[in-house]
């Protein structure tokens, strides 16, 4: 039988023993020492591949071999909400759960945006960036009375816009439809080009996975939420990966977060959470074998995997914020916004960038009512400090914006004694950014960014520095839900970018101690986890772009 009750809402929580085979001392301690090895140094990059065949990256596309398919409709482009009515609460009609708008959903959040030509290769970019154009990350849909989609998991075929079904699910007649969305990391797709790193470049991906799908939810008037008292092995079973049947010698994956559709447009309307523990039953389809020849193993990938799986826990209140974010003046159609959205290789250095597109990107770094921060039920913990490069009316240096009055003492009180933290005459009341130190650091940021172009000739880069200490002690599984939030706020930024016509690079690929010895940070209090740049792109015209479907 399966269950929807406020009965199962108060379940005791399974026993620890059941979730983790490590105590909670034994898995920060793990944590902390992956952190420490997989950090770039000048002089010793973090253990990766010493070669690399690009003819033999894994498969990009996980399917399921013998899994029943459903073909989804391609309807993005007819989509009419701007990418500013997003951030209006009410502006966009909520549309019924159907096969349809599933469809879009995914379009909009793991589709395919388009594929790449140079030469002979040829390459998919998709909705979601990812470190590398790797794509660690992997959708499952868990639908219930949803007309045309049978009640099941699915797995999403970004490369043919279809559902996998997984399974069915016992039959619940009555119920209200229902949507979860469930992500997964399969880490060797990253691992295979950047070695032990790769974990944490898994785990911005998730990040801005739960950005994509966030916004690509408003397209349809939708909100949505983390289920975040589910467990690593509640995840897993629900969404099939613990079933060693269906990966006989294929890469497992590692279940990572569950995410619940709403349809209340407005936060005081959505009801509260019910667990839904469907059964599952009619299991079908076999995991496909990504990299039939894997060059290398990276063991420490796995220790803090397992280190960092989170148990039970109580479910947290929804973000209870009563600010708002300023409505971007951009009318251009979400849906095309969102499948715009690149990554730039190159900047036109000799840019300047308009100071009111600056603060209108950091007024959307606040948590806040509005998307994507309603999906955010945790603390602001993560704080970029931003070094100006070129933006009219403020001066080239170092700049801090903390996301919450705690962490502006925290950082003042961790970072170099002789910092200004005066605030910039014009910045508007409402942001906090604080000059630290004027300073030209083009140069000195290409070389904390692997030496690359992208951090010197942009109009800003920034470091995402993230309380890192105290919220470990605590729960060491918080690890990953740091680089979720990093990620999620370069979500973000890519798209608050290209809305004022610009462009954004994450960056994963940087000397973490070399830039927080210029912060003058001297302990792990704070641990800068991502870094983001921002100007104006010059694109390179001989790569052709092709339509994402060929059926389009
Ligand atoms: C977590 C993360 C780290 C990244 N790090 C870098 C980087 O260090 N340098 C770079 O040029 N691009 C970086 N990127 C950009 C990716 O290469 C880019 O997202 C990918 O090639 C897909 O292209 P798209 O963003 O245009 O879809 C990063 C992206 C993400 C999400």
């Amino acid at each position: 039988m399966s269950r929807d009750s406020d009965e199962e809402q108060s379940a005791a929580p399974p026993p620890a023993a059941a979730e983790a085979t490590l105590s909670a001392a034994q898995a920060l301690a793990q944590i902390l020492a992956y952190h420490q090895r997989s950090k770039h140094r000048p002089d010793r990059y973090a253990a990766g591949p010493e070669t690399l065949d690009w003819s033999a990256q894994p498969n990009p596309f996980r399917e399921y071999d013998g899994a029943p398919r459903i073909l989804l409709p391609l309807n993005a482009d007819r989509l009419s909400a701007s990418f500013a009515a997003l951030h209006i609460p009410g502006a966009v009609a909520v549309q019924p759960l159907t096969l349809d708008s599933v469809a879009t959903l995914l379009e909009l959040s793991f589709g395919l945006a388009a594929w790449k030509e140079y030469g002979p290769d040829r390459w998919a970019v998709r909705c979601n960036p990812s470190s590398g154009n790797l794509h660690p990350t992997e959708a499952y849909v868990i639908c219930r009375h949803i007309p045309a989609i049978e009640d099941g998991v699915y797995h999403y075929l970004s490369r043919d816009h279809l559902l996998e079904q997984r399974c069915r699910a016992g039959d619940t007649p009555g119920a209200p439809a229902r949507l979860l969305v469930g992500l997964s990391s399969i880490a060797w797709r990253e691992a295979w080009k950047y070695g032990e790193r790769a974990f944490r470049y898994c785990q911005l991906d998730i990040g801005h996975a739960i950005g994509a799908l966030r916004y690509a939810a408003a397209t349809l008037g939708w909100r949505i939420r983390i289920i975040d008292r589910c467990s690593h092995r509640q995840l897993a079973q629900w969404l099939g990966l613990d079933r060693d049947v269906d990966f006989s010698g294929a890469e497992r994956e590692e279940p990572e977060a569950l995410l619940e559709i709403d349809l209340a447009p407005h936060a005081n309307q959505v009801p509260p959470f019910r667990f839904w523990e469907p059964e599952l039953t009619n299991w079908q389809g076999c995991a496909n074998l990504l990299d039939a020849h894997p060059m290398y193993r990276w063991p420490v990938i796995d220790e803090v995997t397992l280190a960092s799986r989170k148990p039970f826990t109580q479910e947290s209140l929804p973000c209870a914020s009563s600010a708002t974010n300023r409505v971007p003046a951009c009318e251009i159609p979400a849906a095309v916004l969102i499948r715009q959205r690149r990554s730039a290789q190159r900047f036109d250095a000799g840019f300047t960038q308009d100071i009111s597109s600056f603060y209108q990107m950091l007024d959307a770094l606040q948590i806040s009512s509005n998307i994507p921060w309603d999906v955010w039920n945790e603390p602001a913990r993560v704080h970029p400090v931003l070094f100006v490069h070129r933006l009219t009316g403020l001066r080239p240096g170092i700049y801090a914006l903390p996301r919450s009055i705690k962490a502006q003492a925290q950082m003042q009180a961790a970072m170099r004694p002789d910092f200004l933290w005066r605030k910039p005459a014009d910045c508007p009341h409402h942001i906090a950014l604080f000059l630290l130190a004027e300073a030209n650091l083009g140069q000195a940021l290409r070389a904390i960014s692997c030496h690359q172009a992208i951090a010197a000739d942009s109009s800003f880069t920034l470091a995402l520095l993230a309380e890192f200490d105290a919220p470990l002690q605590d729960a060491p599984w918080r690890y990953r839900q740091l680089y979720w939030e990093a990620g999620l706020i370069g979500q973000v930024l890519y798209l608050q970018a290209e809305a004022a016509g610009l462009r954004g690079t994450g960056i994963g690929c940087y000397f973490d101690d070399v830039c927080h010895e210029l912060l003058g940070l001297q302990d792990t209090a704070f641990q800068s986890l991502y870094h983001f740049t921002t100007g104006y792109p010059v694109t390179d015209a001989r790569i052709a772009s092709l339509p994402p479907y060929p059926r389009t």
